[in-house]
């Protein structure tokens, strides 16, 4: 059997319903990273109903399905991550979180279950399959240290040759898939910074350090680190996200706790950061009298998207989708665990757009209001059968 690659819009249609069906199931039982128990087994089981699939558990609350080719050839991995966040959900739709406090509020619902219809659709297509298609169900995207390394580390990408992942895209309308070579998604590394002064009362502070006067200091002068040191050429953003300091009107807090972002792309400024970041620390608190406390942690690699991968899959989808539906992606400060495969092979994560201004789907990931427009959903599973029979499954 051999398969046109215009057929699969046919093939699709054939795992519509169910792909809408598991994507719903899934956001009416949201779980936390790392705690995935129900939304794996549902997984395993669902995997299993389709037959041809080799399955393990690389971790707890992750799920491996193989689909071994009669011939041999490349090796694919299909990457959906399947965590949700603890995230009230506001939505008023017949399907929304039924537990309070957790929502799926990034679309992961929607990558497992596009993931799954491709594992349906090409667990039956067997004997078409030169090499191997590994299908990925990652847990704990959104919790560093995340669930891609522990996966890496547990093997799931022993002997692959390349890796592909999406996610629907809020910001890309529904409709629209968008590629792009190199970098795509930020390193989120983050910082804690104490400040440490001298309590005392509001109306004498010359007897006080004040923690909170300098720590406003602090974070306006880190704000150079981007404007005055890094290369304006080199895509870089310092947040501080969180500043706690005080219990009453009358009292000058001795201590000022601050918290925050590093968002970078290139590998020597994302080194430096934590440097310079700490020189501007240490300077302003000593001109005020301080000290401090810093520490920095490295969150996920930036991701990097192969560029050889990438003009194939682009190849490959605009030959499918056309022109008009493909776009050039739009790199984004955001960060995302998938750099971890791409540590192990090359590979490409793309966009699926999947916001719908005129259905009012128009709020940002990890918002209460968040979903996405189910038209994508077909839309993500043609793109990553197309992709997979492209190259194990040359028409001939
Ligand atoms: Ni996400």
């Amino acid at each position: 059997m051999s398969i046109v690659l215009t057929d699969i819009s046919t093939l699709v249609d054939g795992v519509l319903d169910d792909v809408v069906q598991w994507r719903r199931h899934l956001h009416e039982h949201p779980e936390l990273s790392f705690e995935e128990v129900a939304t794996s087994q549902f997984v395993y089981e669902t995997l299993q109903s389709f037959g041809n699939l080799e399955l393990s558990r690389p971790t707890e609350t992750s799920v491996m399905a193989r689909l071994i080719g009669n011939r041999p050839g490349k090796v694919i991995a299909l990457r959906a991550d399947m965590d949700a966040l603890p995230i009230e959900e506001e939505n008023e739709f017949s399907f929304v979180s039924k537990t309070p406090g957790k929502m799926h509020a990034c679309g992961h619902d929607g990558h497992t279950a596009m993931l799954l219809g491709v594992a349906k659709l090409l667990s039956r297509m067997k004997e078409s399959i030169a090499g191997e298609v590994r299908f990925l169900f990652q847990h704990a995207e959104e919790l560093f240290p995340g669930g891609a390394q522990q996966m890496v580390n547990a093997g799931v990408m022993d002997g692959v040759d390349l890796v592909l992942g999406a996610h629907l895209w809020a910001e890309l309308n529904v409709g629209k898939i968008a590629v792009r070579s190199g970098p795509l998604m930020a390193a989120p590394d983050t910082f804690h910074i104490s400040i440490i002064g001298k309590g005392g009362h509001a109306a004498s502070p010359q007897q006080t350090v004040d923690s909170i006067a300098v720590g406003a200091q602090v974070v306006t002068n880190l704000q150079h680190m981007v404007s005055r040191n890094a290369d304006p050429l080199l895509p870089m953003v310092v947040s501080v996200t969180k500043f706690i300091a005080g219990t009453a009107d009358n009292v000058i807090p001795g201590t000022a706790e601050l918290a925050g972002t590093v968002r970078t792309f290139d590998a020597a400024l994302r080194e430096h950061a934590p440097i310079l970041m700490e020189r501007i620390i240490k300077g302003v608190t000593e001109a005020h009298r301080a000290t401090y406390k810093f520490s920095y942690q490295n969150g996920y690699r930036p991701v990097l998207n192969d560029e050889a991968v990438t003009v194939e899959l682009e190849d490959c989808l605009l030959s499918i989708f056309g022109e008009e539906v493909m776009e050039k992606a739009i790199p984004t400060m955001g960060g995302e665990d998938f750099s971890a495969y791409q540590q192990a092979a090359p590979g490409t994560f793309f966009f699926i757009g999947a916001g719908n201004p005129d259905k009012g789907i128009d709020a940002p990931h990890h918002h209460p209001r968040f979903t996405v427009d189910e038209d994508a959903l077909p839309i993500g599973v043609k793109a990553f059968v197309a992709a997979v029979l492209h190259i194990l499954a040359p028409a001939n």
